[in-house]
């Protein structure tokens, strides 16, 4: 093990502690941005003055009529800004925009002394369009080939030799999609500037470093003129990693105009509205498999709704593509990207990057062709995991493959899933009107972000004359429990108990030039600086300590707060050890750096080794779905995940679970509308409230939810043998999608291929079902243009039933 895997004896790291701020969540004494308000004087309050247009040039703008409403203080717009009137980093996203790009985009912004004040007030500007016409749906921009950005390509082998080798062949179209974050707290700023022109932003972003860069390009300051601090983020999920940054540099405007605070906080409907979202994807595929149900070669092109602008979109895509394998050797491979313009919020950021949209491809063309193979869906996945020496389309080699077969093996034997997929259809041959399913998936998730430059963090570590010790790290909280980790590896490299160690908010004045928290990398990357800063301190420690023990410093261990000798009994306690250190004059505090080796990735091309190691997880789910109305429950899911050796435990297995009913919440549940007819509310978000947006509550948890820890998977190369957690557990919900495909295919005859509408609702689960039942199967999946070498193969899904268990039978 390296001296970053390896763990000391003892270690705080890996015990099993509460979140660190558990007792403050659920109380209601953790401060959130908007909290602040309440301790600022003068603050002044931002509504931002929306348009319902899906696209339209703004023909004039009169922000007079605001200024006459009682306590309006000023109206900022374009005219306002001295430096960059752009909010993102593609310089595609005006901060006030002349175009309107989609319904609700907000032109300008009024300042009030309440937040009434500013609504008025921004009822009252008058804005002068001229509409024009707009692409609301992925399939109307695609038409129109309105597309924005690169077009990326993965390619390996030859997929047209290999789609004519291969034995069956199918093609088919899928389209999916997107998600809203909802994170309970919608976004919020608030900034302050003081005596001397400083600019003090309080965000709640995911970036606090690009919310700087941005707000310091409006205002046309250089970046250290700018502060930005992250107290935590009552949920983030990608949806903070670039939106914020537009709504920080209003704020930050309207205090160097006006001198007074300035906070920007969305209603919920203005979130909803105004902020991006998960991309949804349409997809076009053709497979090829050999007789043994192998995939042989795969050839998609995935269109990604970008929305209005780039924002993220492009990384987003190539993490789609290299994700679209899962966790399967694809021989033969071309996949391709295009990302769509459409007139709605930009998509954006949401756990998972890219990831769960590229492997819901595959999942669902497996899901979808097993019952054309003759294959059991669960046998199908397996039987093409990823072997030792295999690489990824993309040429990254997939290390510890071994740990899918062995996930898989522990969710079998633990889930008895053998045994309960007999009662399943037992129960399904007795039950005429509700029927079970059950599926269990895989997950194979890249960590690291794939531009390389990204990989890197800092930290800076304090140790006060008392012993007190304080953290600062370039990573921000948003309740998946960075913190704690962050806290429990400073405690474990300094050899304290974790209750002597305290951790100061993030901030950019602390620790420069830091990534986003984001692609789940958050522990890895400043788990690794902020160790670097305490191995530092402590290696000056032990040098004090071994001339007061008349010991070799390289003797000197510190542990449980008492440095000594190797075995010996002797020792200095903390305090003592530091207080010596001061007198003598050494440095206790350190900047601490970390960057990951051994990455490298040319998106010209497509190819290299963009992630340091693979995360791991296979989960099982059984649902019963209701054939009158496609109404379902999910019984039961089994989840084994590779966290590598946990930091911490408790958190770990929170992640687990909130990842996993979030990615169920996408796949089965939340359904975002939009206006898609020609009348005035074209483009118009239908879903914008929790009452028509149907987030996964305590009622769509499974009955039996049990997560488990893989043992013995202490991963090389990364602090302390652990590994990242934030976002691949949200793919372990491909298994109930999977299992409510099963359980509407048991309404109808065997052999037939079940489409299912993602998010797979009550309503697409009832039409799944009707189709199954008249045994019409899947519309799309479809010999495809290319002739398989055997006569007839590739045509299943025209196929009688019979021909289909006897082909079954003779792989037996
Ligand atoms: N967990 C909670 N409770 N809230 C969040 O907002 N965001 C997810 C994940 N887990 C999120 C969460 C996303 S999108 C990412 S990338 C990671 O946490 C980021 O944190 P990490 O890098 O520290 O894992
Ligand atoms: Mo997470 S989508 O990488 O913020």
């Amino acid at each position: 093990m390296s001296a970053l895997s390896e763990r000391p004896e003892n270690p705080s790291v890996g015990v099993a502690v509460p979140h660190e701020s558990a007792k403050l969540h659920v109380t209601g004494a953790a401060l959130y941005t908007d909290d602040l308000i309440h301790r600022t004087k003068d603050v002044l309050h931002a509504h931002p003055v929306q348009v319902p247009y899906a696209h339209a040039r703004v023909t004039a703008l009169d922000v007079t009529p605001a200024l006459r409403v009682p306590g309006v203080v000023r109206v900022l717009t374009a005219a306002d800004v001295p430096g960059v009137n752009d909010a993102g980093v593609k310089h595609d996203e005006p901060l006030f925009p002349d175009e309107v790009m989609f319904f609700g985009h907000a032109v300008c912004w009024v300042l009030a002394d309440t937040f009434e004040a500013a609504r008025l007030g921004a009822d009252a500007v008058e804005v002068g369009v001229e509409p024009l016409p707009s692409h609301v749906t992925l399939r109307e921009a695609i038409a129109a080939e309105s597309f924005q950005g690169a077009t990326p390509q993965i390619l390996r082998g030859d997929v047209e030799a290999g789609l004519a080798d291969a034995v069956h062949v199918f093609s088919g179209e899928f389209e999916f999609a997107g998600q809203e974050h909802f994170y309970l707290e919608t976004h919020c700023s608030l900034a302050h500037v003081d005596e001397a022109g400083q600019i003090f932003v309080q965000s709640s972003t995911q970036h606090p470093t690009e919310t700087q860069e941005i707000v310091a390009h409006v205002l046309g300051r250089p970046s250290h003129e700018v502060t930005v601090q992250c107290l935590r983020m009552g949920g983030g999920f990608g949806g903070k990693e670039m939106q914020p940054h537009g709504f920080a540099a209003v704020a930050a405007l309207g205090a160097t105009l006006t001198g007074r605070p300035v906070r920007v906080r969305l209603t919920r409907t203005q979130d909803l509205t105004m902020s991006g979202k998960r991309h949804g994807f349409h997809v076009d595929w053709r497979v090829g498999f050999d007789d043994a149900g192998r995939l042989q070669a795969l050839d998609a092109t995935l269109t990604a709704d970008g929305g209005w602008s780039l924002d993220l979109s492009e990384p987003v895509l190539a993490r789609a593509l290299c994700h679209t394998d899962n966790a399967y050797w694809l021989p033969h491979a071309r996949l391709t990207g295009r990302i769509a313009r459409t007139h709605k919020t930009s998509s954006t950021a949401f756990r998972g990057f890219g990831g769960p949209q590229g492997m819901l491809v595959i999942e669902d063309i497996l899901g979808r062709c097993a019952p054309l193979l003759g294959i059991d869906p669960a046998e199908l996945r397996r039987r093409n995991f990823y072997q030792a020496g295999q690489s990824t389309p993309y040429g990254q080699p997939v290390r510890h493959p071994e740990r899918l077969h062995r996930l898989w093996e522990q969710v079998l034997d633990s889930g008895a899933i053998p045994a309960r997929q007999r009662e399943i259809d037992a129960f399904n041959a007795g039950h005429p009107y509700t029927k079970r399913g059950l599926a269990v998936t895989p997950v194979k998730f890249g960590i690291s972000f794939n531009l390389t430059a990204f990989n890197q963090a800092g930290a800076l570590v304090h140790v006060y004359k008392d012993g007190s010790v304080l953290i600062n790290h370039g990573g921000t909280e948003m309740g998946q429990g960075l913190h704690t980790k962050m806290l429990q590896v400073a405690a474990t490299t300094l050899g304290l108990p974790l209750e002597r160690v305290r951790l100061a908010p993030t901030r950019t004045d602390k620790v420069p030039n830091t990534s986003a928290t984001a692609a789940s990398s958050g522990a890895d990357l400043n788990g690794g600086a902020v160790k670097h800063a305490c191995e530092q301190i402590r290696e000056r420690l032990a040098q004090v300590a071994a001339t007061m023990l008349g010991v070799n410093a390289a003797d000197v261990r510190i542990a449980d707060g008492i440095a000594r000798g190797i075995g010996a009994d002797a020792g200095v306690v903390w305090n003592d050890l530091v207080r010596a250190a001061y007198f003598q004059r050494v440095q206790l505090f350190a900047a601490g750096f970390y960057r990951t080796e051994g990455l490298h990735w040319d998106s010209s091309v497509m190819q290299g080794s963009p992630f340091k190691y693979f995360a791991y997880g296979v989960a099982a789910a059984e649902v019963e779905v209701d054939g009158f109305t496609g109404a379902y429950r999910t019984r039961r899911v089994d989840i084994v995940h590779d966290v590598g050796d946990s930091l911490s435990p408790l958190i770990d297995i929170g992640q687990i679970e909130g990842g996993f009913v979030q990615g169920a919440g996408w796949l089965t549940l939340e359904d975002l509308r939009w206006d898609t007819g020609d009348g005035a509310a074209r483009g118009r978000l239908s879903t914008q409230a929790a009452s028509t947006y149907k987030l996964p509550s305590f009622s769509e948890m499974p009955e039996v939810f049990n997560v488990t820890l893989l043992t013995d998977a202490a991963e090389e190369g990364v602090v302390y043998g652990s590994k990242a957690v934030g976002e691949p557990p949200l793919m372990l919900a491909f298994c109930v999608r999977e299992a409510l495909r099963q359980a509407a295919a048991a309404f109808g005859p065997a052999g037939v291929s079940i489409e299912l509408a993602s998010p797979a609702t009550p309503e697409a689960v009832f039409w799944a079902i009707e189709r199954a039942r008249a045994g019409a199967g899947d519309s799309t999946v479809a010999e495809a243009d290319v002739a398989p070498p055997q006569p007839g193969a590739g045509s299943h899904a025209m196929r009688p039933e019979s021909e289909q268990v006897g082909q079954a039978v003779s792989r037996a």
